[in-house]
């Protein structure tokens, strides 16, 4: 018989005490145990990026970590990004507005490559966010209205903040 651990994850904000086999990686017990099934897994090889999650803020591969490695990290995954009522989030509604998928396979993924990213940089070129985009694989949209997704948001993000400067030194 295999033997099992105790974890606590801490996802979207909620603390999860779980008993898993070592082994098992943070993508299977996301889906598997909590049943957030928005993180998609492709390669499990850490290729394609379609399970990507927030890991303490940082962009993470979740099929190449193992769930007992997150522990006492601060995990988020596609599921936080929409209000509770289900308003999508600004760079949700940009992936919408600018047709930044198609199957929808890898959007979770480049949602959370982006909002991680943006969060970092957030002034970051188009030129930039292009090349980050690309370490994540779609088979649909030729990446152009990924990245003109991206770049909206980046760009709507930064007028409101200087609105709300404005606002504050008026
Ligand atoms: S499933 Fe993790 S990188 Fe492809
Ligand atoms: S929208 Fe289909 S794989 Fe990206």
């Amino acid at each position: 018989m295999s033997e099992i651990q105790l974890i606590e994850l801490t996802v979207n904000g909620e603390r999860h005490d779980l008993a898993i086999e070592p082994r098992r990686t943070l993508v299977d017990v996301l889906r598997h145990d909590l049943g957030l099934t928005g993180t998609h897994v492709g390669c499990e090889h850490g290729i394609c990026g379609a399970c990507t999650v927030l890991v303490d803020g940082a962009p993470v591969r979740a099929c190449l970590l193992f769930a007992a490695q997150a522990e006492d990290a601060d995990i988020r995954t596609v599921e936080s990004l929409a209000e509770p009522d289900g308003t999508l989030s600004d760079l949700q509604q940009a992936f919408s507005a600018h047709h930044g998928l198609q199957c929808g396979f890898c959007t979770p993924g480049f949602l959370m490559l982006a909002e991680g990213y943006l969060a970092e940089r957030p002034d970051a070129s188009k030129e930039e966010i292009r090349e980050v985009v690309a370490s994540n694989l779609c088979r649909c949209t030729g990446y152009q209205t990924i990245v003109e997704a991206v770049d909206d948001c980046a760009s709507r993000r930064r007028t409101a903040l200087q609105e709300q400067l404005d606002r504050r030194s008026a």
